[in-house]
């Protein structure tokens, strides 16, 4: 990444990333296993699939399906604990590439918090407290209500001293009102976003593509829906750092979410169908700013033009 004087560094509150993109939690495994497959070197960090306090066994199959050019899942976090979570990965930690994020949900807000301070004890660099799992088992989406997220965040803050950024969801009705309650209760950064809910069918079963029918849905079509929450909280709380989520596939599209006031920027769902997309993404991003004569990644944050 250094063949050139361009400045690729982001600033997310109080990090710095050596690039502005991210690799978004669930679809990276645990980072450490899939280090053999993409390319970490391009990232300024990698965010690992979410881990609760209690093992999770995740939800019945078919929890996967296309719809359109986007995804549908509810996979349900399944995850080992995070106990078992921190004997399995955290040795492995410091072997790959990139700065590793842990990422915590949880039913209540003292869950979430034991995550917290087990993922800091295994030697991440910071955690995403996902508020906004779209298909748990009681349906709850702490995301969508100001007071449970600032619980919740509240809870993770006391938890830890690692940076902390606050995963929020698109189904919330007033994204600022969270953002700002989030940011309130101690996160660093909001994550914007984690997946729509959505739903599809199989016309040849007729039967619904998903086990839990509405799951998560991620992936290109999701963009303009992210773009709006980044845009929104850019707007109605301008001292919030944002990492923009949702249906990146290319350099033009990181440009568009910095443009919007996104800070940095995750690459999900497309890993699925190239994993090593992060490099193509940079070798754009690149090309962007030198057709433009942009020399530094933070001349575009929130730098979109009126009308
Ligand atoms: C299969 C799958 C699993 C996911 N698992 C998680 C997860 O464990 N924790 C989380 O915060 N987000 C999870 N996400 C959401 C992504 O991190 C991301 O926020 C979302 O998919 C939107 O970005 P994208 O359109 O680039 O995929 C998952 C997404 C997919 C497709």
């Amino acid at each position: 990444m250094s063949r050139s004087v361009l400045d690729l560094a982001a600033t997310l509150g109080p990090v710095t990333l050596r690039s502005p993109i991210v690799a978004a939690s669930g679809t990276v495994g645990s980072v450490v296993d899939f280090a053999g497959v993409g390319d970490f070197t391009v990232y300024g960090a990698a965010v690992a699939k979410s881990v609760s306090s209690a093992p999770w066994p995740g939800r019945d199959k078919p929890r996967l399906s296309s719809s359109g050019e986007g995804m549908l899942n509810a996979i349900g976090i399944q995850n080992p604990g995070i106990e078992e979570w921190a004997r399995q990965i955290g040795p492995r930690i410091g072997d790959v590439p990139v700065p590793v994020w842990g990422s915590a949900v949880g039913h209540d807000a003292t869950g979430f918090a034991e995550v917290a301070t087990g993922l800091e004890r295994a030697g991440v660099a910071a955690v995403e407290v996902n508020l906004s799992c779209p298909n748990l088992d009681d349906g709850h989406l702490f995301a969508l209500d100001a007071k449970a997220t600032a619980e919740v965040v509240a809870a993770v803050r006391s938890a830890t001293s690692l940076p902390i950024g606050a995963k929020l969801s698109p189904n919330a009705i007033d994204i600022v009102e969270i953002a700002a309650a989030a940011q309130q209760a101690g996160a660093d950064w909001v994550v914007l976003t984690n997946t729509v809910w959505g739903a599809g069918f199989d016309v040849t079963t007729r039967r619904p593509k998903l086990r839990t029918v509405v799951g998560g849905y991620s992936g290109a079509p999701v963009k303009a829906i992210a773009m709006r929450c980044v845009w929104e909280v850019a707007q109605g709380v301008p001292d919030l750092p944002i990492l923009g989520c949702g249906g990146v596939r290319s350099g033009e599209d990181v440009v568009e979410y910095l443009l919007a006031g996104a800070s940095a920027v995750a690459i999900g769902t497309a890993h699925f169908a190239e994993p090593r997309i992060g490099r193509r993404v940079i070798k754009q991003l690149e090309k962007y700013m030198t057709r433009n004569g942009i020399t530094a990644i933070e001349e575009l944050v929130g730098a979109a033009e009126p009308w």
